[in-house]
């Protein structure tokens, strides 16, 4: 419903526009809580928690957490659950992504995201992406760069809200200038396209996600699939090298390869619906129709930006593992001499005898 303000207080870490070392802690006001103090009241006594408890949630919805939720934690009412599972947390994600982007963006590396799929319809980018990814996708209500597709996309989400149903659909992450030699192939928790997976997986709803040309990738020959490596001179951050195309997304071995970083997060639809599917009353263990909370058709735009957020925070650790240093820079020197020694290995000049 978008009830919150985009407004951040930030009430430590950060002094003059700078880090002190002191975690940063950001609040963002929640402006809903008013219509939800009395039934989420801390002061409220356990024997409110039987019969009488307001809002109490039983039917519990197929595709949220609410069943699994309420039996691992022992619980009665799912609105325990359903709380604490909400994306709502998401706009933590989202803040601290800011942060990291902060950091990324010292070492000129930008993040954009745009809708690629939703309820079943497909976006056509353009071959070239904008330069300005982001500034291209918000002037869109679904952050898609296809108008055509914007507006079938549109009528898809009136049709299934008149239905009382709901859409999932897909992302894309695009990530670039970063430099060749983050993440590493030496063990699989520091496999970068695994942390990314990691990170890209752990967003509500999110079912799957790839890396590059991926599944497509699973279907077609090495001859079509592998990206053809050719000598870029003057591209010292790729080690003067590049690929012909980037099907693979810019991950090669768990390493970047300094090509476009290319992410696509599946969202599936939201698990509420107001026309509600069957489950069980777990109050009375009878047959019953689902709860149907407030709820949105879809928040596949919303998921790309928390996509971008969730890529930013481990860009940024693999930067600091590789770059390192206590002060900007220091950073920004190991950073420098590393690309100096990265784009003087391959000279493009044959060896001295
Ligand atoms: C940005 C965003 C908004 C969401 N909004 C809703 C919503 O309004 N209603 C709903 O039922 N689920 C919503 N979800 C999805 C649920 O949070 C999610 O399906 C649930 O926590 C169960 O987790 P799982 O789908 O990952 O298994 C949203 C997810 C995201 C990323």
């Amino acid at each position: 419903m978008q009830i919150e303000q985009d407004e951040v207080e930030l009430l430590s870490g950060v002094r003059a526009g700078e880090t002190l070392g002191s975690p940063i802690a950001m609040l963002i006001r929640n402006r809903d809580w008013k219509t939800w103090s009395e039934i989420m009241d801390p002061a409220s006594r356990p024997e409110d928690a039987a019969e009488g408890r307001k809002r109490r949630l039983t039917r519990v919805r197929p595709g949220h957490a609410d069943l699994g939720g309420i039996l691992k934690y022992e619980r009665a009412d799912a609105r325990d659950i359903l709380e604490r599972a909400s994306a709502r947390e998401t706009a933590a994600r989202v803040a601290a992504g800011a942060v990291a982007r902060q950091l990324l963006t010292q070492f000129g590396v930008s993040i954009g995201s745009h809708v690629v799929h939703l309820g079943g319809v497909d976006a056509r980018p353009p071959e070239t992406l904008p330069d300005d990814l982001n500034a291209a996708a918000d002037v869109s209500p679904l952050r898609t760069l296809d108008r055509d597709a914007e507006a079938r996309m549109i009528t898809r989400i009136d049709e299934l809200k008149r239905a009382g149903n709901t859409a999932g659909g897909i992302a894309e992450v695009v990530v670039r200038n970063l430099p060749v030699g983050l993440g590493s192939h030496v063990s699989w928790d520091r496999k970068l396209d695994g942390r990314l997976a990691r990170a890209i997986v752990s967003i509500h709803a999110v079912k799957a996600m790839e890396i590059g040309n991926g599944w497509e990738a699973a279907r077609k020959s090495g001859a079509e699939v592998h990206d053809e490596i050719e000598m870029a001179p003057g591209t010292p951050r790729t080690g003067n090298v590049r690929r012909r195309s980037n099907r693979a997304g810019g991950l090669e071995g768990g390493i970047t390869t300094g090509e476009p970083l290319v992410i696509r997060a599946a969202m599936k639809p939201i698990s509420t619906l107001m026309t509600p599917l069957r489950t069980v009353d777990v109050a009375t263990g009878e047959a019953a129709e689902a709860a149907a909370e407030r709820s949105d058709v879809t928040a596949v735009p919303a998921m790309a930006v928390i996509a971008e957020a969730m890529t930013a925070i481990v860009l940024a650790d693999a930067f600091l593992e590789k770059f390192g240093g206590d002060s900007l820079t220091e950073m920004r020197h190991n950073f420098d001499g590393y690309v100096g020694r990265v784009g003087s290995r391959i000279s493009g000049r044959p060896p001295a005898p």
